[in-house]
C-alpha cells in the first residue's frame, strides 16, 4: 500500500514524525521516497481513517489511483474515473513530483473537456520557505476542490488524489480561543503533536509534561484519548492549565496537575515524557557566545535533574525541546552526550532542529530512551 504525504516546512522533522507514528501503530514502513515536499510511503497495511489528525508535520495525505511506466500511465488513466464529484464544475490542481507534470496537466485538461466538466486548473503558486531555506509549493487557494498528484519512483509513475487535508486553521483557532494563552511561552498544537508522536505515546497511554505551562502538550494528548500528568513550578501556569483543560471539556479523571518543582516532585507511573522546558530568556538580540553557553549550561543542569528525579516512574521515551541559539551564523545546542551520560539515557534518533531563519532561539529536539 502506497500513500503520498505532503510534508510541512521542516521536512526532516515531518518524516521523523511519520516514521515514529507508523511504527507506534504497528504499520511497518516498507519504503520511503522523498521528492521535495512529497514523500511516497509504502506501508504494510492501509492507513487508519483520519490519519492526518494525529500528525503535526503533515499538510495532506493522498491515495494512489493508478500507477504505471511513463509510457503506460496515460493509458491506465483512461481506464479509471478521475473525478468522482457530483457537480459538473470543479477547480483542481496538480502536485508534481515527476518529470511528466506538464503532460499530466495536459491530459487532465483534455480528459475533463471530454467529460464535459467545467474544470478550472489552479497552479500551486503559494510558496512556503522550508527549514532548508528553499521554497516549497502549496495550493494558492483554499477553494481548490480536487488536488491530484503525480509521483515518480524508480521509473514508475504514481497518479493519485489528496484525500485528507490538515485543517490548520481550525486547529490554530481552537488554540487561540482557549481561556489562558501565553504567546511567548506556548508551544503550537502542531509541534505538540509531533513531540507526542516522537515519544510514541498512544491512545490510553499516560503523558508526563514536567514543564506543562498552560497545558499545550497535555491538551493534544488528551484530545487523542490519552491521560496526562502536568507539573509546573509556576502557580499561575497551573491555574491556567486547569482553566484550559476544563474549557476543552476533558474529564477530570483524565488529567492531573501538580504545582511543584519538577526536580523534586514525586509522581505516579507514566508511559513517556514529551515536554518543552524553559528555553532560557527569550532573547531578541543575538547573544554573545558566553551568554549562549551559560543559557545552555543552565538548561543542561535543569533537564538532568528533572530526568533523574522522574526516570524511575517513566516507562518509555523522554522527548524534549532545548534551546538552539544563534550566535553569528552558527547555532549552539546543548551537550546531549553529557545529558545522556548523567541520566543513563541514549538518543534513539539524531537530534532534530526546528527554527526559523531570523529566530534567535530555535529548538533542538531530542528523543531519548533508557540504556
Ligand atoms: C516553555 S514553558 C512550557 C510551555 C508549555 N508547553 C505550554 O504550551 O504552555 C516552560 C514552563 O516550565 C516551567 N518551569 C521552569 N522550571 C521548572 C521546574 N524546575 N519545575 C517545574 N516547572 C518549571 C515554567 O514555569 C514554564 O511554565
Amino acid at each position: 500500500m502506497k500513500y503520498l504525504f505532503i510534508l510541512g516546512r521542516n521536512h526532516e522533522l515531518s518524516i521523523a514524525e511519520i516514521e515514529e507514528y507508523l511504527d507506534k501503530i504497528e504499520n511497518p514502513i516498507k519504503k520511503l521516497t522523498q521528492v521535495n515536499n512529497g514523500l511516497l510511503v509504502e506501508v504494510e497495511n492501509p492507513l487508519l481513517e483520519n490519519t492526518i489528525t494525529y500528525l503535526g508535520g503533515t499538510i495532506s495525505i493522498g491515495e494512489i489511483l493508478t500507477s504505471g511506466t511513463e509510457k503506460l500511465i496515460f493509458e491506465k488513466l483512461d481506464k479509471i474515473m478521475i473525478y468522482l464529484g457530483e457537480n459538473n464544475k470543479l477547480t483542481y490542481t496538480l502536485w508534481d513530483f515527476s518529470e511528466i507534470g506538464e503532460l499530466t496537466k495536459e491530459y487532465l485538461k483534455q480528459r475533463f473537456k471530454e467529460e464535459k466538466l467545467k474544470a478550472t486548473f489552479k497552479g500551486l503558486t503559494g510558496k512556503i520557505k522550508n527549514q532548508e531555506g528553499e521554497k516549497d509549493e502549496k495550493p494558492s487557494s483554499k477553494l481548490i476542490e480536487e488536488e491530484y498528484f503525480i509521483f515518480q519512483e524508480e521509473g514508475i509513475e504514481y497518479f493519485g488524489k489528496i484525500t485528507e487535508k490538515c485543517d490548520y486553521e481550525s486547529i490554530e483557532n481552537r488554540d487561540m480561543n482557549k481561556p489562558v494563552r501565553r504567546e511567548s511561552l506556548a508551544i503550537s498544537p502542531r509541534l505538540a503533536k509531533i513531540l507526542i508522536n516522537l515519544a510514541k505515546l498512544k491512545t490510553g497511554d499516560k503523558l508526563l509534561d514536567p514543564f506543562c505551562g498552560v497545558g499545550g502538550i497535555m491538551q493534544e494528548a488528551l484530545l487523542q484519548n490519552m491521560t496526562a500528568l502536568g507539573v509546573d513550578n509556576d502557580g499561575d501556569a497551573i491555574k491556567g492549565a486547569q482553566k484550559n483543560l476544563e474549557w476543552f471539556g476533558f474529564s477530570p479523571e483524565s488529567y492531573e496537575l501538580i504545582h511543584f518543582d519538577s526536580t523534586k516532585v514525586s509522581i505516579s507511573p507514566v508511559t513517556a515524557v514529551a515536554t518543552e522546558p524553559d528555553l532560557g530568556n527569550i532573547l531578541k538580540k543575538i547573544p554573545t557566545k558566553g551568554m549562549a553557553e551559560n543559557t545552555l549550561k543552565d538548561f543542561e543542569k535543569l533537564i538532568v535533574q528533572v530526568i533523574n528525579n522522574v526516570k524511575k516512574m517513566v516507562e518509555g521515551r523522554i522527548v524534549f525541546t532545548s534551546p538552539y541559539i544563534r550566535i553569528g551564523k552558527k547555532r549552539l545546542s546543548c551537550n546531549i552526550e553529557n545529558i545522556c551520560e548523567r541520566t543513563g539515557y541514549h538518543e534513539v534518533r539524531e537530534s532534530l532542529p526546528e527554527f526559523r531563519e531570523n529566530q534567535v532561539v530555535g529548538r533542538m529536539i531530542y528523543v531519548l530512551e533508557k540504556n
